[in-house]
């Protein structure tokens, strides 16, 4: 993952905007940073997070850093776009493990839940972390196909 999609509602402005730094001090590219530019604009979190998934599924190099309030309403709109795969993190073997296991493209944080610093350990250690393949990919074959309907959920 080199090229980053960054979004978030007025629940996650300033987390997000910590994230961009940071990201960028660590040599990514942030494709686009959407959402409101204060937290003092409201938005609705799953039209930020439709356009950002369609972002991150725009090129195979990129992956999706959403933040809300939770990162619950973020990762509930995400999983809805065919393609994505999106966990809420809220700790380093989480953040890792929907990388290694999950292929994760998308992980959402909540400005509300954590402290500044442990989100930009969850950042580094998902960018840093790899699908490990094997037996995973026919499992994340099998979420995929639960998004093209009831004939592909026979894998
Ligand atoms: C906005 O107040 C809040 O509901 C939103 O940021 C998020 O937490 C939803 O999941």
């Amino acid at each position: 993952m080199k090229t980053i999609v960054l979004a978030s509602d007025h629940g996650g402005v300033r987390l997000r905007d910590e994230i961009a730094h940071f990201v960028q001090s660590l040599g990514f590219v942030v494709e686009a940073k959407l959402g409101p530019a204060s937290a003092e604009e409201s938005c609705d979190y799953p039209d930020v997070a439709l356009e950002a998934c369609r972002m991150v599924l725009a090129a195979s190099d990129r992956c999706g850093i959403l933040v809300c309030g939770t990162g619950q309403g973020m990762a509930m709109s995400a999983n809805k776009v065919v393609g994505i795969r999106a966990g809420v993190v809220g700790d380093p073997f989480s953040a890792q493990m929907i990388r290694a296991h999950n292929d994760a493209n998308v992980m959402c944080l909540g400005e509300r839940v954590l402290g500044a610093e442990i989100a930009k350990l969850l950042v580094r250690t998902f960018l840093s972390s790899e699908f490990e393949g094997g037996r995973h990919q026919r499992r994340v074959a099998k979420i995929d196909a639960i998004c093209s309907g009831p004939s592909s959920t026979s894998l």
